[in-house]
C-alpha cells in the first residue's frame, strides 16, 4: 500500500466514525503514521529532572529513530541521534544512565556530551575526528517536559510551549522526581490507544479505582468546556487561586488543557480520595484544585492534582503495538514511607492502566477481523475521540495529498 492508497483510505472515512481497519492493522499505513506525524512532530520524552546532572541520559526509540537525550556539562539538554559514527551501533544501549563520556559499546569510540567525537582508535593517519560527531536532532523545553523533534525541519514549537507553560508553571514540576514509572506493552496500534484516551465513556463499567476519585460528566464538561454552574464555579475558585484552569485548545487540536474538578472530597486519585503524598507540588494553599489535564498529539497525555501529577508517553512499536510509559511524580523531598506510600500513590492507574491496554487489544483485536467495519461515535460522549481523529486524518491528508 503507498502513500496514495493510505490517502484513498483517510478520505474514505465517514465523519463521526472509526476509521478504516487497515489504517490500525495494515503495515504501509503504519509506515505514513511514522513518516507524516511520528517522524515530523514534536514527540514527548522525559522530564528534565531526570537528567539533573551531567551525564544522565534517557534512551528511547520514535519510529525509526533510536535517539538519545543527554545533559551537558553545560547543563544544556540536547538529543542525538543513538547512532555511531563509526559502524552505526547504538552508542546507548541501556534506557537510561549517567556516564561521563558517551562510550560506543563496540569499538569503544568515545563522544564527549556534547556530540564531539574526542576518541576513535586505530584510525591511521589523516583520521579527523572533528569530522564525525554525533548527529543532533530537534530538543525542546516546556517547563519539565523534554520534546524531541527527528525531522530536519522541526515544526513551530514555541506557540505551544506560550499556550501551555501558564498552566503547568503553579505545578511547580521542576521540583519533581519520578517516585514511579512503568512502561507497558499494548498489542495495540497508538490510535487506538489515544482514541480509548479520549473518553471516558468506558470508565463506568472498566475503572472502578478510577471511580473513586474521578466523575465522567464533569470531566466531559471540562474537556468540553461546556456551560456548567459547578464547573464554572470551580474554575472561577481556581483562577482566583493563581491556576488556570479554563479550557485552552489550539486550533488545529493538537493539543489541550483543562482543569477538571474531582469527586465530591477527593483530592487526589486514590482509593480513598485522600492526598497520596504529604508534600504537595504548587504553591498555593487551596486544597481541592482537581486536576490539570495536559495532552498533546501524538505522544502525551498528563493529570497535575496537588500532592502528585503523572505523565504519559507514547511509543509506536509497529501497527499492532504501543509502548505506553506512566510516572508517578511527587515533589522531590518527599521521602517514600514517610511523606508517602507507594501502593496507595500507585495503586489506582497501575489497576487503570491494566483495564485501559485490555480495552486496547481487545479492540485491536475485533478491528483486525476481516468482519470490521466503521461504527459511529457517541457525540454526546465520545467528543473526545472524534476530536481525536479529525486532527489525525487532517494531519494525514493535508501531508499525504501535498
Ligand atoms: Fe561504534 Fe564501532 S560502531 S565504535
Ligand atoms: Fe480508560
Amino acid at each position: 500500500m503507498d502513500q496514495a492508497r493510505v490517502l484513498e483510505l483517510i478520505r474514505r472515512r465517514q465523519p463521526q466514525h472509526t476509521l478504516p481497519r487497515e489504517l490500525y492493522t495494515d503495515e504501509a499505513a503504519y509506515r505514513q503514521d511514522l513518516a507524516q506525524l511520528w517522524h515530523r512532530e514534536w514527540v514527548f520524552v522525559g522530564h528534565t529532572f531526570e537528567l539533573e546532572k551531567p551525564g544522565q541520559y534517557l534512551a528511547l526509540t520514535i519510529g525509526d529513530y533510536p535517539i538519545v537525550v543527554v545533559r551537558g556539562n553545560d547543563g544544556e539538554v540536547r538529543a542525538f541521534h543513538n547512532v555511531c559514527r563509526h559502524r552505526g551501533s547504538k552508542v546507548c544501549t541501556q534506557a537510561s544512565g549517567k556516564v561521563a563520556k558517551l562510550v560506543c559499546p563496540y569499538h569503544r569510540w568515545t563522544y564527549d556530551l556534547d556530540g564531539k567525537l574526542l576518541f576513535a582508535g586505530n584510525m591511521g593517519e589523516g583520521f579527523t575526528p572533528g569530522d564525525y560527531p554525533l548527529q543532533q536532532a530537534h530538543c525542546a523545553l516546556l517547563d519539565s517536559y523534554i520534546y524531541v523533534c527527528v525531522a530536519e525541519t522541526a515544526p513551530d514549537f514555541a506557540t505551544f510551549r506560550r499556550a501551555a507553560e501558564p498552566f503547568l508553571a503553579p505545578h511547580r514540576l521542576a521540583n519533581c522526581k519520578v517516585a514511579h514509572e512503568s512502561s507497558i506493552i499494548e498489542r495495540g496500534n497508538w490510535k487506538l490507544v489515544f482514541e480509548n484516551n479520549r473518553e471516558c465513556f468506558h470508565c463506568e463499567g472498566a475503572h472502578p479505582e478510577l471511580l473513586n476519585s474521578f466523575v465522567e460528566n464533569l470531566a466531559v464538561a471540562g474537556v468540553a468546556g461546556a456551560q456548567d454552574p459547578e464547573l464554572e464555579a470551580f474554575w472561577d475558585r481556581c483562577e482566583a487561586a493563581g491556576l488556570p484552569s479554563r479550557l485552552a485548545m489550539d486550533e488545529a487540536g493538537q493539543y489541550r488543557m483543562t482543569r477538571i474538578p474531582l469527586a465530591k472530597q477527593a483530592l487526589s486519585y486514590t482509593m480513598d480520595g485522600r492526598p497520596a503524598v504529604s508534600r504537595r507540588l504548587d504553591a498555593g494553599d487551596e486544597a481541592n484544585i482537581g486536576a490539570l489535564l495536559y495532552f498533546h498529539y501524538p505522544s502525551t497525555w498528563n493529570h497535575f492534582l496537588g500532592d502528585h501529577a503523572l505523565s504519559f508517553r507514547l511509543l509506536p512499536l509497529g501497527p499492532s503495538q504501543t509502548m505506553v510509559t506512566t510516572k508517578w511524580l511527587v515533589h522531590r523531598d518527599a521521602e517514600e514511607g514517610v511523606d508517602y506510600d507507594m501502593e496507595h500513590l500507585t495503586r489506582v492507574w497501575k489497576a487503570t492502566n491494566a483495564q485501559d491496554r485490555q480495552l486496547v487489544e481487545d479492540t485491536h483485536a475485533g478491528v483486525a477481523s476481516p468482519t470490521y467495519v466503521a461504527g459511529p461515535y457517541s457525540t454526546a460522549a465520545e467528543q473526545g475521540v472524534i476530536h481525536f481523529v479529525d486532527w489525525y486524518c487532517a494531519m494525514m491528508e493535508a501531508r499525504l495529498s501535498s
